[in-house]
């Protein structure tokens, strides 16, 4: 009998070899993040450090087309976003999205393949959309994506639907279960790193807009309304924050008080804007799009699929850890319109930028004019730019000057971008030109720059 006793005991030890395989096997490495003597330490897996690193290589990258020729607008029949590119630009943005959100399925996975002008697929209508937030969460979420920004790879990374969404949970009548509602607790979910708490933070806090604070401020109760329940809804979401960006709660926090802000990193800012940002996204995004995915596409209460904060990061500090693809990309980095290369617009000149007919958008030569400008700028910090807004005599008086301002205010926000303070930029009053007699002059549409 002895033997059977040993064999078994052999099975035991080896079901608790496997079961502790399942937790994380040491050593694990402790960084200090915090001020010395705050433990606010970060644990890492070296380990899992190795995979996370192959998981945020960027895919090759594409090579530059010419900003020359006639534009995609001119080409192509139904082309409503981004008709400013070349056609070799067009093409390549083209290709770039083929090989971050289909590089299986190729070109159809959008297009009718015998006529690419039409919109009957639902993912090309998708795709515009996909476009626009794009640009949105590059030009006005800088507050969270920094100039580091996202493209469609941050997300999709060659998937057609991106790893991490989710849906509308359904909602159990809490009054009619016998068990009482238990508000998808002990459920094992990985929305909240599979601890037992409530399952769904998302549709209450990154779909809705509900208060995720819940700590009192006083010491005696007074008026504080919040439970114990929404307090482990908040943890619910925290644990989900922690996760997707693969650090510990002291990343943002010093355990001393969750609520300072005194205390807390400023990590922990770029956190608020990345809630603020995520529910912005759903609501005004995904949300746009009920109606446009066909129904094997939509969640178990019919709603459309969300991001949450691991859609982009995916378990790193950073998505892609800080590597940015945007500034390869420009197409998607924002609303700044170039011109069409118009017909009859001089080139511009050192300290002038000329502009189309009735219009106040930069012209693509734009740096050849502003260039030695700006250098003068940075070189003596007591210099100030002045910048006079013309106008052509033909037309309107009164919107006339109104557009020599707006292209005044182009040409100031372009010294903005390359990094002069709007302080230190003169606007002065449009003047109204001498009529050409001649005719109409393209070089009354101007705005001359000068430093003083
Ligand atoms: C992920 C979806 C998607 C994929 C994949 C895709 N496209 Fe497109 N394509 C679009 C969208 C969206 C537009 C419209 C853009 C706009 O409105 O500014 C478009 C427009 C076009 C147009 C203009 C058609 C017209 O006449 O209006 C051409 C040409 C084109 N794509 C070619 C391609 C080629 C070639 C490929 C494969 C290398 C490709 N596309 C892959 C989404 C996609
Ligand atoms: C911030 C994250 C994010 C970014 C950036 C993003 N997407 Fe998406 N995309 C999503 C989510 C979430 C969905 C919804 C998933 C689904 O289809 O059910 C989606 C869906 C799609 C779909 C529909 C796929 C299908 O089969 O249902 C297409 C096509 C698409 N995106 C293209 C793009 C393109 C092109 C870009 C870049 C211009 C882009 N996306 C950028 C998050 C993103
Ligand atoms: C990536 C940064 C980040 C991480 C990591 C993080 N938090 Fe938070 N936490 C925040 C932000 C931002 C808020 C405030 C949210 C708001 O006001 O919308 C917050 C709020 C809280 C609150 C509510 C404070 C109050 O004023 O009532 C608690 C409690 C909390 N976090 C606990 C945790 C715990 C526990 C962890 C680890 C499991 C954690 N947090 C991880 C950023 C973070
Ligand atoms: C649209 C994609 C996207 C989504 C969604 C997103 N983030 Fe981010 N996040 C970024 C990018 C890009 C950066 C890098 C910005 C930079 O380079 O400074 C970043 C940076 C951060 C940082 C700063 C890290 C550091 O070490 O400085 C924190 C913290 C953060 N995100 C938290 C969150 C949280 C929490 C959520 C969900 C509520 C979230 N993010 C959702 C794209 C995203």
């Amino acid at each position: 009998m002895t033997l059977p006793i040993r064999t078994s005991l052999m099975w035991v030890g080896v079901a608790a070899a496997a079961l502790l395989a399942g937790c994380e096997r040491p050593p694990v490495a402790t960084v200090q993040h915090g001020y010395r003597g705050t433990g606010m330490e970060q644990i890492y897996n070296p380990r899992q450090l190795v995979s996370q690193e192959a998981l945020n290589k960027l895919p090759d990258a594409i090579a530059p087309a010419s900003a020359d020729g006639p534009r995609a607008s001119a080409v192509f029949k139904n082309v409503k976003l981004l008709g400013d590119l070349s056609v070799g630009e067009f093409s390549r943005h083209m290709v770039a999205i083929t090989s971050w959100v289909a590089p299986k399925e190729g070109c159809t996975y959008c297009h009718n393949a015998a006529d690419f002008a039409d919109d009957s697929k639902y993912t090309k209508v998708v795709a515009r959309r996909m476009i626009q937030m794009t640009q949105h969460i590059n030009s006005d979420w800088k507050t969270h994506v920094a100039e580091t920004g996202v493209t469609c790879y941050t997300c999709h990374r060659g998937n057609g639907v991106p790893k991490n969404i989710w849906f509308n949970t359904a909602s159990t009548d809490p009054t009619t279960k016998l068990m009482g509602y238990k508000a998808g607790q002990n459920e094992a979910s990985m929305k909240v790193a599979l601890a037992s708490l409530p399952n769904d933070p998302f549709t209450p806090f990154l779909g809705d807009s509900n208060s995720i604070r819940v700590i009192g401020t006083s010491a005696l109760p007074d008026g504080n309304r919040q439970s114990t329940k929404q307090a482990e809804w908040t943890y619910g979401l925290m644990m989900h924050m922690s996760q997707s960006l693969g650090v510990n709660c002291t990343y943002c926090h010093n355990t001393r008080s969750f609520a300072s802000w005194d205390s807390s990193t400023p990590q922990r800012g770029t956190a608020w804007y990345g809630i603020r940002m995520a529910r912005d996204l759903n609501k005004e995004y995904l949300g746009s799009l009920a109606g446009v995915f066909p129904a094997e596409r939509l969640g178990p209460q019919g709603d459309v699929a969300k991001l949450n904060c691991a859609t982009c990061h995916q378990g790193a500090f950073k998505p892609l850890y800080g590597q940015s693809m945007l500034k390869d990309h420009p197409e998607l980095a924002s609303g700044v319109k170039v011109a069409v290369a118009a017909p009859g617009v001089p080139a511009s000149e050192d300290g002038i930028v000329y502009f189309g007919v009735g219009s106040a958008a930069l012209p693509a030569d734009m740096d050849k004019a502003i260039g030695s400008m700006v250098a003068a700028l940075k070189a003596n910090p007591d210099a100030k730019a002045t910048l006079s807004g013309y106008h052509s005599a033909a037309g309107d008086l009164a919107s006339n000057q109104e557009l020599a301002k707006q292209r005044a205010f182009a040409v100031r926000d372009a010294l903005k971008a390359a990094g002069i303070d709007p302080e230190r930029v003169v606007l002065e009053k449009p003047i109204q030109t001498e009529a050409n007699a001649a005719g109409e002059d393209p070089k009354a549409r101007r705005v001359e720059i000068a430093v003083k």
